[in-house]
């Protein structure tokens, strides 16, 4: 059996629900004892829809991608914001941020997919991936994506060879690493000479990508891409990284007289699961990233390029909650306390996967202190299926109302049907009405793909 290290510093912390500050959804309140979020009472919501759920604040989403549209506008007009789908991605999701004027970055065919049956329109959407498939460079062409973030000189031939097909050209950005190490969780950093994605700046593979797109009828080549990791406290390596790539751009016009005239920074913007983080603000976020690009090209007498970022973290992650019902409570004398809920490593696999931590309270006791210590367990048959270790949350009774903050980014969407679990519902709430976004599994759709 897998041990699960006990945090030594754990200690009822006596915060109500208020009191997390950062980590909650912008809207949410407590009243009458009850934890609200977008006007609706959160234990009326597990009621009416089920637990687990995922409930996002819909203003919460809305506030954080108009704040990265003004805050790097701010400093540079021709700015664009895309939100990179993975963090998390239904339908509605798509329809809200066209509604909010940004673009789309999608990982996958799936995730285009979903977009286009949205009705996203293509020429905003950027496609992503280290390994695209023929069939989703085929999609992606045929879909009409606005770029194509080309990752490696295979994929830099298959687009080429699509598109002359099509008598077409493809307009793509050149995925490079800069060679920075973001501090953040090693499964995260993607910028170092060591990564699975992109070319690297300092071993000449991304000049030769430059080199060889600009040589290709079906490549329109625009610009570059960096995604140096996510959960990024430390601006400063977006600075190190943009000074790097800036250089480069300087190299590139001098050895191939091809302008940069896009570059796509990536996301990775922190965001506050614990009330002890402080990330870095939008607002700081964007001054860093457009005034260091802007001063670094004027350094080097280049344009600055159309800029594009492409948060999904900051965005999402805590306007999203899950609600669980507690169903046990094993109490092991001088040990710990097992709270055991109706999802866990299902529904999120973050704990499990990257250590990571969350805040939680009863929300239908949300005003009284968090007087206890305990380990929130998942229903699964393994070891290490837990949601929080050893985390203070109001004194447990079955039956409670369990709400995991900060959980709007990478569960929804890394979800999975481990012990044929039914993944949960999506439902949206705003002023004071809630919509079912995405509805709760069945056991048919488990099994919809069975064809023995
Ligand atoms: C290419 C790319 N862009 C954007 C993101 C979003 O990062 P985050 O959710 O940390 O903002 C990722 C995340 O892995 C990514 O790979």
């Amino acid at each position: 059996m897998a041990h699960i290290a006990h945090n030594p510093d754990a200690r009822p912390d006596y915060k109500t629900t208020v009191e997390l500050g950062a980590v909650l959804p912008q809207t949410a309140e407590v009243r009458d004892g009850h934890l609200y979020i977008g006007g609706l009472d959160t234990v009326a919501l597990a009621q009416e829809y089920g637990t687990a759920l995922y409930v996002m604040d819909e203003t919460h989403i809305r506030t954080q991608l108009r704040n990265f549209l003004e805050w790097t506008r701010y400093h540079w007009k021709d700015v664009d914001v895309a939100f990179a789908g993975k963090a998390f991605l239904c339908r509605a999701m798509c329809q809200l941020v066209a509604e909010e004027g940004c673009y789309l970055d999608v990982a996958s065919g799936g995730e285009l997919a979903c977009a286009l049956a949205a009705g996203f329109p293509p020429e905003h959407i950027l496609a992503h991936g280290n390994n695209k498939t023929i069939r989703e460079l085929t999609e992606a062409i045929d879909a009409g994506v606005g770029r194509i973030v080309v990752d490696s000189f295979e994929e830099l031939a298959r687009v080429n060879a699509l598109a002359t097909e099509r008598a077409q050209s493809q307009a793509v950005l050149i995925r490079v690493t800069p060679g920075i190490v973001a501090d953040t969780h090693a499964y995260i950093q993607t910028g170092g000479e060591d990564s699975k994605f992109g070319f690297g700046l300092a071993n000449g593979l991304a000049l030769r990508a430059i080199t060889e797109a600009l040589e290709l009828d079906g490549i329109e080549l625009v610009g570059l891409h960096m995604h140096i990791g996510s959960q990024i406290f430390a601006l400063n390596s977006y600075a190190k990284a943009i000074e790097v790539i800036v250089h480069f751009m300087d190299t590139v016009r001098t050895e191939t007289g091809f302008t940069v005239a896009e570059l796509d920074t990536g996301g990775g913007l922190g965001i506050a699961y614990g009330v002890p983080d402080e990330p870095a603000t939008i607002k700081q976020f964007g001054k860093v990233i457009v005034d260091d690009i802007k001063e670094h090209c004027e350094q080097h007498g280049l344009p600055v390029p159309h800029i594009i970022v492409e948060p999904g973290r900051s965005v999402a992650a805590n306007a999203g909650v899950t609600l669980y019902t507690v169903g046990t409570i094993k109490r092991i004398p001088e040990v710990r306390t097992y709270v055991a809920v109706d999802g866990g490593m299902t529904d999120n696999i973050r704990t499990a996967l990257y250590d990571a931590h969350y805040e939680a309270v009863i929300a239908n006791r949300a005003d009284a202190p968090r007087d206890s210590i305990v380990t929130v367990a998942g229903k699964h048959c393994e070891s290490g299926d837990i949601v929080l270790i050893d985390a203070p949350i109001q004194t447990p009774v079955l039956g409670d109302v369990l709400c995991v903050f900060g959980t709007g980014a990478y569960c929804q969407s890394m979800a999975s049907n481990y012990n044929k679990q039914v993944r949960p519902a999506v439902v949206f709430v705003r002023d004071g009405a809630a919509r079912l976004v995405v509805r709760r599994e069945t056991y048919e759709d488990l099994m919809r793909c069975d064809v023995g």
